[in-house]
């Protein structure tokens, strides 16, 4: 069995938990510590140097952070604060933690758990997985191998980004119904199922607790759409999952085709240092 410390930072909690990367499976309660007021860099790396010791288990720990992230940077900040831009997190949380952190995408740690363990298991093709939150998340994945950093809640759409027009909290900030808010919805993935033609969507995101609400009243062409399975822990998961990979899920590396080889990896975090 192989044990991975995952860890979520979401908007209002930052959550732990050790994973059984076989199986997908949570090995302890999850452990959450409200995000510090602003999500400020410095702020979080305590944060999470402090689920680190409060777990205390050796070895990789894969972090989820809501913006992109490319070769251990994160790149963009929609809904965090803006020194996040540019910054070499990977090596922040590294330094903090005393261990080997590799930094994803939330939604594509959550895409990377649905499709190995969650609703997405077993299928063959294209998988888009979309997360409504604050903000809207994607993970594109074709036959287990994630696309990284796909980031479709910025895909502009009748003069509208995506994400500020169909998000869960566009949702409740436009004081929309379940059908309302589906409309909108389907707008979007019928436009995302133009361009991308997937076997499945997964929706995940707090909104795949209600599906009961808003599922029927989806329409799609061609494509099927179920709810997220795993939930609140689809981030830890993938997170750990990405970790025990040696982070190459993140590049859209996969283990074959590698273009940074581990020990490369490992030689230019000992150059950080
Ligand atoms: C960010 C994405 C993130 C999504 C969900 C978006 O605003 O740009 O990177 O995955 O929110 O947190």
């Amino acid at each position: 069995m192989s044990v991975v410390l995952g860890i979520d930072i979401g908007g209002s909690g930052i959550k732990g938990a050790p994973v059984d990367t076989a199986t997908g499976k949570l090995l302890e309660e999850r452990h959450r510590i409200p995000t510090p007021e602003g999500a400020h860099p410095d702020a979080v790396k305590d944060v999470v140097a402090e689920l680190a010791r409060h777990f205390g288990i050796e070895g990789a720990i894969g972090v989820t952070f809501p913006g992109i992230v490319q070769h251990g940077r994160t790149l963009s900040a929609a809904n965090v604060d803006k020194d996040w831009v540019g910054l070499d997190a990977d090596a922040l949380f590294t330094k903090a933690t005393g261990q080997d952190v590799h930094l994803i995408n939330d939604a594509d740690a959550a895409g990377l758990a649905e499709a190995r363990f969650g609703a997405g298991a077993g299928v063959d093709g294209v998988v888009l997985v979309l997360t409504f939150g604050t903000g809207i998340g994607s993970a594109l994945i074709h036959n287990g191998v994630l696309v990284p950093n796909t980031e479709l809640g910025h895909l502009w759409l009748r003069d509208k980004e995506a994400e500020g027009w169909a998000s869960d909290r566009a949702r409740e900030r436009d004081d929309l119904n379940w059908k309302q808010w589906s409309k909108r919805v389907s707008t979007y993935l019928q436009h995302l199922e133009l361009l991308f033609s997937p076997d499945l969507f997964i929706i995940g995101g707090g909104v795949s607790k209600k599906a009961d609400k808003w599922q029927e009243h989806i329409t799609l062409e061609r494509s099927k759409l179920v709810p997220a399975q795993l939930l609140n822990d689809a981030g830890i998961v993938g997170a750990a999952m990405m970790a025990q990979e040696g982070g190459r899920g993140q590049d859209g590396q996969t283990r074959k085709t590698s273009a940074v080889k581990p020990a490369e990896k490992a030689a230019s975090k000992a150059q950080k240092k």
